[in-house]
């Protein structure tokens, strides 16, 4: 038996195609990446949710002279949406950067390791994780939910 694994995304030409709060969203994931700590990649990346009860949060990437203790934004910002609203829900995030060698106009996604992260929070909020993805300007990805990054995953269900 053969099996196919296939999604569908939006795209959009640029971020006035969407919403007035996903634009929103995207917007403040463009601006704080100002607050990234990346002084050994020069790449700036920032993150900016919406949560279920409307609170917005932010995060950014925190890198570390001992490269692999560095963090990714999409996981500081997961972990500071769990600190601050434990029980509630993470409606839509947003992934932006800011590249300072490079190009800044076309998306980027999450690393293995964030959707995994990702993955774990939408289980446990029980509802979908939208995932919108934009550089600096350009076009934007939006996926419905975290899921779809990634197929063949392993969750507490396996553990049962
Ligand atoms: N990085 C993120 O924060 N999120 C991503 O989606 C991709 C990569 C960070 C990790 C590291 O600090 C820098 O970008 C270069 O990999």
């Amino acid at each position: 038996m053969k099996k196919d694994f296939a999604f569908s995304y939006d795209v959009y030409q640029d971020s006035s195609e969407l919403s007035p709060d996903d634009r929103k969203l995207l917007e403040m994931a463009r601006k704080v990446t100002a607050n990234a700590y990346a002084p050994y990649s020069q790449f700036l990346v920032g993150a900016a949710a919406r949560m279920s009860n409307g609170n917005l949060i932010e995060g950014t990437n925190q890198e570390n002279a001992s490269f692999p203790v560095g963090l990714c934004a999409e996981r500081v910002l997961l972990s500071t949406a769990s600190s601050l609203f434990p029980q509630i829900p993470i409606d839509t995030m947003a992934v932006s950067y800011k590249n300072l060698k490079g190009h800044n106009d076309r998306p980027i996604s999450p690393c293995g390791i964030c959707r995994q992260s990702l993955l774990e929070y939408e289980s446990r909020g029980n509802s979908p994780i939208k995932i919108i993805l934009s550089g600096q300007t350009g076009e934007v990805v939006v996926l419905a939910s975290a899921k779809l990054l990634l197929p063949f995953s392993f969750d507490k269900k396996d553990m049962e």
